[in-house]
């Protein structure tokens, strides 16, 4: 029995964003090297982009690789970048048959150029489907997009292009990478880790969470009814009582 039937249709997250970890621990687990639990973390990614686009989902934000994530062995990043690109070649017509649209954010620019092309072309090319949309954070902190953020502001400020005036709550989210998406109702992080690792901040200000200690590698459609069921029994009340909602 799927628990896709105890899931209430008329109360789907229009976001989630999910922090993928538990990929290292998989492939641990199994006598591995990382990079063998990072491939097997593809198929996660897979099932978790089906049943949100099979539920109406609107925005699923995945953090793919964090600002930190630089820190890590060099063998260790290229594979992922490796495994980035090879997995672009082999998922985007799927994406576009489905009507999937693509979008990064982060400071990509800091990305390799073999990725920044590959990235450049599949947003590109899914870039008038109008179901599902994708975020993938890529070289994302929330801190680094915060202080970007203060500096744009900052520099429109200077040039005469914005006053005190103008710098509503609104406003500055507009400076975010995340501009013009909602914020994340749900916010999910696997592997059993209770933090939120520099990912969106600013974003998760009324974002109801989910942990689970299930590896990425194993978290697959069930996992992700079983945490909008949870989100589903939640009330939302954004500072007010239950009586006036
Ligand atoms: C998440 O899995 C993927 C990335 C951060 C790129 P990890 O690689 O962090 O796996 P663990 O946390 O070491 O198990
Ligand atoms: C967070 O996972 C980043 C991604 C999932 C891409 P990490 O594994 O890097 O986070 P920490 O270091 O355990 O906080
Ligand atoms: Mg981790």
């Amino acid at each position: 029995m799927s628990l896709i039937d105890s899931v209430n249709k008329r109360n789907i997250p229009d976001h989630i964003a999910i922090i993928m970890d538990g990929n290292g621990r998989w492939a641990k687990q199994r006598g591995t090297q990382r990079i063998f639990g990072h491939r097997n973390g593809v198929s996660a990614v897979r099932a978790a982009i089906e049943a949100s686009a099979e539920l109406g989902v609107k925005y699923l934000t995945l953090y793919a690789f964090s600002t930190e994530n630089w820190n890590r062995p060099k063998i260790e990043i290229d594979a992922l970048m490796s495994l980035l690109i090879n997995t672009i070649n082999t998922e985007t017509e799927t994406l576009i048959k489905n009507n999937i649209a693509l979008k990064t954010i982060g400071d990509t620019q800091s990305l390799p150029k073999a990725v920044q092309k590959k990235l450049g072309e599949v947003i590109e090319k899914s870039s008038k489907c109008t179901g599902l949309t994708v975020i993938l954070a890529l070289s994302y902190s929330s801190r680094w997009e915060i202080t970007n953020a203060a500096k744009r502001l900052v520099k429109d400020y200077t040039e005469k292009r914005i006053s005190m005036e103008d710098v509503t709550e609104e406003k500055f989210s507009s400076y975010m990478t995340t501009q013009g998406i909602p914020d994340p109702d749900l916010m999910i992080r696997t592997s059993g880790e209770f933090r939120i690792s520099n990912f969106l901040l600013w974003q998760l200000a009324y974002s109801e969470f989910y942990f689970t200690s299930t590896l990425w590698p194993d978290f697959d459609k069930e996992e992700l009814y079983k945490a909008i069921i949870d989100y589903q029994k939640r009330e939302r009340r954004f500072g007010k009582i239950s009586e006036q909602l």
